[in-house]
């Protein structure tokens, strides 16, 4: 049995396309794993602990090789339980629309808990900087509202898929299957519909071999 953690991050729900692209994926993969937990995160509205002055120190604590204080080692309990709520996951989906180019906030602040040293990245002088999530597929549902096809000029802005295939390759991810919605929105909504449909076609494809 298997444990697929799928990350909603859009605050949109029903009207959300990502979420809807994934959904038909977990629809398939429920179908196919009967068996598999299947955990539901949505950033918006799981509580996820600011990274605020204490949880940074306690941070910093870690890699200056001391020992936390009573109140870094109360706050740093808190990003351990997100942490290993995540790495208990043997998959995951990830749904997240462009905002601004980017990431929605929300998930950023998740990453910010996650990606810590120790815990799902190391460092060694002999090996450099290593991802500690490793052999474990991740799909990623991306919606925006413009275009970004390779090789245009838009193609730039589009830091959303790169920072997320940085941000999780750092982690140790390799396998990250990607489907792209777009555009939602600068076509109207007769194109936003069609594009929709293939993205979910796409996705229930993969949702048989993941
Ligand atoms: C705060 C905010 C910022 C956005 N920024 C961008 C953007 O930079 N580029 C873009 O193409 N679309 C942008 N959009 C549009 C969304 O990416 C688009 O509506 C997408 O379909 C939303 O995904 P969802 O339906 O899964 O929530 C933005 C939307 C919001 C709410």
């Amino acid at each position: 049995m298997s444990r697929l953690l799928y990350i909603q991050a859009s605050p949109r729900g029903k009207r959300s396309h990502c979420i809807a692209v994934a959904d038909a994926f977990v629809e398939v993969y429920r179908q196919k794993h009967p068996d598999d937990e299947i955990m539901t995160f949505n950033v918006f509205e799981a509580s996820i602990p600011n990274f605020d002055g204490l949880v940074v120190q306690a941070k910093y604590t870690i890699l200056h090789g001391k020992s936390h204080s009573k109140e870094e080692l109360q706050a740093w309990r808190e990003v351990e339980k997100v942490i290993e709520q995540f790495k208990s996951a043997d998959k995951y989906v990830l749904a997240l629309p462009m905002w601004n180019f980017n990431i929605p906030y929300r998930l950023k602040q998740y990453i910010d808990i996650l990606v810590q040293p120790g815990y799902t990245f190391g460092y060694s002088e002999e090996t450099g900087y290593q991802g500690l999530v490793v052999g474990k597929p991740m799909l990623a549902v991306y919606t925006r509202g413009g275009e970004y096809p390779a090789g245009s000029e838009t193609e730039a802005f589009d830091l959303q898929t790169r920072y997320i295939e940085v941000i999780f390759g750092f982690m140790g991810f390799e396998n990250i299957h990607s489907v792209v919605v777009e555009p939602t929105l600068q076509a109207g909504p007769d194109v936003a519909a069609v594009k929709r449909r293939e993205a979910i076609e796409k996705a229930k494809e993969i949702a048989v071999v993941f």
